[in-house]
């Protein structure tokens, strides 16, 4: 049985995961901002085979409560060996180009907020020589965009920050296993038009929950972002910044 703290559990994704991990009968900590869908959540694992599911609310950006909520998950499980860190949110271009406000709210919500619980769970992990940290970042952070940048540099920090990280902890038994998936169909995505692009939260959910199993690196979710990603990186900057992507 494993012991799985999912940060940002209310997020599509990570429901779906956690109901892969349910099903196999580990133990799971849940961290979201909405009470009652967490009570909702947890209940609903618990009845799908989770061998405890506990909810703790918060909101992910009082960063100064990340060592409170870590502390709470290790005494409730009596430890943690995998932790998913899933919360986000897609960011209005149009209105963090009017306010820096804005803008850094963001970059906080989707970068700075995962590096402080990065850092608080990577020392604890890096003490105990065991564990593994998984991230949802996104094929967004890959190259900056006119319609999405705000939210691609907050996932630009993170993969950069993530790949720093797996090296410094390769020694310590540490795995850091960075996800990126392409568009997929959840709350998040509900106002885009859907094509032949988009996955379905529980398709992502399997990559995610077989990429920890495995102890990948970097994990493109569907595959073939990684082909997409690859012709994006290879045009020049000339070029690019005529297109309109
Ligand atoms: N959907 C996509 O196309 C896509 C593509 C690439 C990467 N991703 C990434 O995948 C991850 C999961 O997203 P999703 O697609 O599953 O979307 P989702 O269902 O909208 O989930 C996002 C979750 O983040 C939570 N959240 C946002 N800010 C928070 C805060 N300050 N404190 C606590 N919780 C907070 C939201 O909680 P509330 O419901 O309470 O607001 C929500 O549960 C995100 O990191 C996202 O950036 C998504």
């Amino acid at each position: 049985m494993k012991k799985v703290l999912v940060i940002g559990a209310t997020s599509a994704i990570a429901e779906r995961c956690a109901r892969l991990w349910a099903a196999r009968g580990d133990a799971l900590y849940l961290v979201a901002r909405n009470d009652e869908r967490l009570q909702n959540i947890a209940g609903d694992l618990k009845i799908r085979g989770a061998a405890q599911a506990y909810g703790y609310c918060m909101d992910l950006n009082d960063v100064d409560s990340h060592a409170g909520m870590l502390e709470a998950a290790e005494a409730a499980m009596a430890g943690i060996d995998i932790v998913l860190i899933a919360h986000g949110t897609l960011s209005n271009q149009k209105a963090c180009e009017r306010s820096v406000e804005e803008t850094l709210y963001e970059i906080k919500t989707n970068a700075l907020s995962t590096i402080s619980l990065l850092t608080n769970i990577a020392n604890r992990f890096e003490a105990k020589q065991a564990g593994t940290i998984a991230v949802i970042s996104s094929v967004a952070g890959d190259r900056g965009r006119a319609g999405n940048y705000v939210y691609g540099s907050a996932k630009a920090m993170v993969t950069a920050f993530t790949s720093g990280l797996r090296q410094r902890l390769n020694k310590s038994n540490v795995a850091v296993v960075t996800f990126k998936p392409g568009f997929v169909d959840t709350p998040m995505t509900a106002s885009f038009k859907k094509g032949l692009l988009w996955a379905k939260p529980a398709a992502v959910a399997a990559k995610i929950v077989q990429g920890i199993d495995k102890k990948k690196d970097e994990v493109y979710v569907p595959t073939f972002w990684w082909v997409v990603k690859t012709i994006i990186q290879i045009i020049p900057s000339k070029v690019f910044s005529k297109l309109t992507l």
